[in-house]
């Protein structure tokens, strides 16, 4: 059948803790209803994110006793950009503490203001730190990236006549770059084609705009493009990653889900577009041989970045999220359709429709799991946007709450266990209550922000 195999054993372990329903309930209360602000003492299984939580491999944690801890110089670092540039074949690499260090270093050094980024999806730091610079955002991915259930096997795909258009729309000088998001984050992990991007890239190379890879989610989006684009499935993880490459002026990555520890950098092979950087990595991160990560955890890189081509540890991810999806859907729950990387992503605008959007109903969701299971997700709808210049609500073109699957870590009883606990509460969906703000920070108001049941 479908069951998705271990493709290792495990061998160091962290005890779990499920704390009683009264607990559960008192504890989301203190967090404002926001999953962000539970501790980790009052969770069960942390499906937050996959953001540094993934596991780490025993030659990882081998090569991490090795670091050379020197400021200058450090054997550390070349190792790390050796193996960059075996993977990518980029000749210039900077290191950065993780992807949004990357994001700023690149609004602050390739976007003036009133410039456009185009992009297939927004990530919420990426466009954060553009639109710090007085840049905007334009999203340009294909009608289908926003249908919730669709057969679609690439959601993420760029629509090229929606970038044809905005070209001429607003002149290819005044569009800062084009950036290609791996794994769509924001839409439910949702992969671009290789095709699409060699697509992307020509139209790219014939303006004469800057394209830019976020490989922060590549390994997701490696395996689909393996599993699922006809013309790939021939090809090593490692071919895929070098044509991707080839593609791309610049890629930029958080560490903390490519390579399984911390950290981010960015790699190019314009002279231009490096030194136009690298001076924002000595002014924000630190010195040019550690961009404020730890010896440690850019050892722990290297490997993880070689472990990354190798497609039995890549599938974890995405056939555990396979399975979750498919047996959620069985009972009817709404999923996002095709299962994408990430993590299992519920369609909360259908789970609770009787929660309108300007209650939350994503965020509303995440809160009553928790309650219902201690399982903590992470609402990506409308709390993840960001109010308009005139501070109106911007509603998010899908509600989803995102039950991230951190590679390696769980297992599948406990993948049993989170299905059972989103099936009961599907089952008692009517008891769910919107929200409303009661703290509502300007900036990234879904990490702190506090709500309330209306
Ligand atoms: N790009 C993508 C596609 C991401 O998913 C993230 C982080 C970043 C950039 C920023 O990287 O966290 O190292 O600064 N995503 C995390 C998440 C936070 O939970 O989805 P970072």
């Amino acid at each position: 059948g479908n069951i998705p195999l271990e493709m290792h054993k495990v061998r160091i372990v962290q005890k779990l803790n499920l704390p009683p329903v009264e607990r559960r309930v008192e504890a989301i209360k203190e967090a404002g209803n926001n999953t962000f602000l539970l501790k980790n003492s009052d969770i069960f299984m942390d499906m937050l994110t996959d953001s540094g939580v993934n596991a780490m491999s025993d030659n990882q944690l081998a090569a991490m006793m090795q670091a050379d801890d020197s400021y200058a110089g450090s054997e550390t670092f070349t190792r790390l950009e050796n193996k960059i540039r075996e993977i990518f074949d980029k000749r210039f690499f900077l290191p950065a503490h993780q992807g949004r260090a990357c994001e700023n270093i690149l609004a602050q050094g390739l976007v003036k203001p009133g410039a456009i980024v185009a992009t297939n999806y927004h990530f919420t730091t990426t466009k954060a730190h553009i639109t710090l610079q007085s840049g905007s955002v334009e999203e340009l991915v294909i009608d289908e990236g926003l249908n919730v259930n669709s057969n679609h096997p690439f959601k993420g795909n760029m629509d090229i006549e929606k970038l044809n258009v905005l070209i001429e729309k607003h002149g290819a000088e005044n569009i800062a770059f084009v950036r290609l998001e791996a794994g769509t984050n924001l839409i439910g992990g949702q992969p671009f084609s290789l095709q699409n991007m060699r697509e992307v890239q020509k139209v790219c190379k014939d303006f004469g705009i800057i394209l830019i890879l976020d490989a922060s989610l590549l390994a997701d989006n490696l395996y689909f493009i393996k599993e699922r684009e006809e013309a790939c499935k021939d090809m090593s993880i490692r071919k895929i990653t070098r044509i991707m490459s080839e593609l791309s002026d610049v890629i930029y990555f958080s560490a903390r889900k490519l390579g399984c520890a911390r950290g981010g950098g960015l790699c190019t092979n314009s002279e231009e577009i490096y030194l136009k950087l690298r001076e924002y990595i000595t002014l924000y991160e630190g010195f040019l041989t550690y961009g404020g990560m730890s010896v440690r955890e850019m050892e722990a890189i290297t490997v993880g970045l070689e472990e990354t081509m190798d497609e039995d540890m890549i599938n974890q991810g995405p056939r555990f999220i396979a399975y979750m999806v498919e047996k959620l859907q069985e009972k009817g729950v709404p999923v996002v359709t095709p299962a994408g990387g990430l993590g299992c992503h519920i369609d909360a605008m259908s789970f609770v429709d009787h929660i309108p959007q300007s209650q939350y109903p994503a965020g509303a969701l995440a809160a009553a799991l928790y309650i219902a299971g201690g399982v903590r997700g992470m609402e990506r709808g409308t709390i993840s946007e960001q109010r308009d210049e005139q501070g109106n609500e911007v509603f998010a073109n899908v509600e989803l709450l995102r039950l991230a699957m951190p590679r390696r870590v769980f297992t599948l009883s406990q993948v049993e266990y989170a299905i059972d606990r989103v099936v009961w509460l599907y089952e008692n969906r009517k008891l769910i209550e919107g929200l409303t703000f009661v703290e509502e920070p300007k900036v990234l108001r879904f990490f702190f922000g506090k709500l309330t049941a209306v």
